[in-house]
């Protein structure tokens, strides 16, 4: 599904990314964790096409394609959907018309707006919102946690191919947390792969990955099957990785 090689970028003349080596297969959900500027946003929005950051080396191959010669839109069609960590505010226009659209655009024969809002509505309830809410502007107004899920909403709706979800647990409270997981639970199938972005690892106790890495200053310094590696983290915090890392680069 997706196969990062020794990606690089920069911004503002600073070297940000220095060298990520990542591979999720079809089906894995994997979690990134890593502390607060190491990073993490910056790889998700690397590889969402983010004019802001260029790349200066590396490959990434998607689905067999080059994601990095790809416009940031025709990545989108093809299924790839991230969940921003500040999601912005889109004043006049509907969250209704923004999914519709967005839906449309990644089908051959449009829904009608009947049949669309059918389908949008049954998502809205299982995320625990009023139905009122397709008809609020696209996040304007909202609070953390009202942005985060109307991300899971928009995820549930365009039913992309590889998700990255970066620091969708924060501003969301247990109920909310809970609701989310389990939104993001029912994606989960074979054909679809998931990376999750946190600084915390509760989120990770809801959604448990099948992989967990650690990303310190540019890099992804450890990596491990299963959700220890994430549990070792929120007991011992990153000193220990970080005391490991550096004696393993100057050895
Ligand atoms: N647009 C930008 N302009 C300047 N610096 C940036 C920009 N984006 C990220 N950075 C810097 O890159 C580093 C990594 O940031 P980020 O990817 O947001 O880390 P994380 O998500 O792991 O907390 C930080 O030092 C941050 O200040
Ligand atoms: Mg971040």
């Amino acid at each position: 599904m997706l196969k990062i090689s020794g990606l690089k970028a920069v911004v503002e003349g600073m070297e940000i990314l220095k060298g990520i080596d990542l591979e999720v297969k079809p089906g894995e959900v994997h979690g990134i964790m890593g502390p607060n500027g190491s990073g993490k946003s910056t790889l998700a929005r690397v590889l969402s096409g983010d004019p802001t950051y260029a790349v200066t080396g590396g490959e990434v191959d998607y689905c067999g394609q080059d994601l990095l010669a790809m416009a940031p839109d025709e990545r989108a069609r093809t299924g790839l959907f991230l969940a921003f960590q500040y999601p912005v505010e889109v004043p006049g226009v509907t969250i209704g018309n923004f999914l519709r659209t967005a839906f449309n655009s990644r089908r051959e024969e449009e829904l009608s707006a009947m049949e669309f809002y059918g389908l949008l509505l049954n998502k809205v309830r299982e995320l625990g919102l009023a139905d009122q809410w397709v008809n609020r502007y696209l996040n304007e107004g909202f609070s953390g946690g009202e942005k985060k899920r109307n991300e899971i909403l928009q995820m549930m709706v365009l039913e992309p191919q590889l998700c990255i979800l970066d620091e969708t647990d924060s501003g969301l409270d247990v109920d909310a947390l809970k609701i989310v997981s389990e939104g993001v639970n029912k994606m989960r199938s074979p054909e679809r792969s998931i990376i999750i972005v946190t600084h915390y690892e509760r989120l990770l106790e809801y959604i448990v990955p099948d992989k967990c890495h650690i990303m310190l200053e540019g890099r992804i310094v450890l990596s491990e099957d299963g959700i220890d590696l994430a549990r070792r983290i929120d007991e011992q915090g990153y000193e220990h990785v970080k005391q490991q890392y550096a004696a393993q680069t100057q050895a």
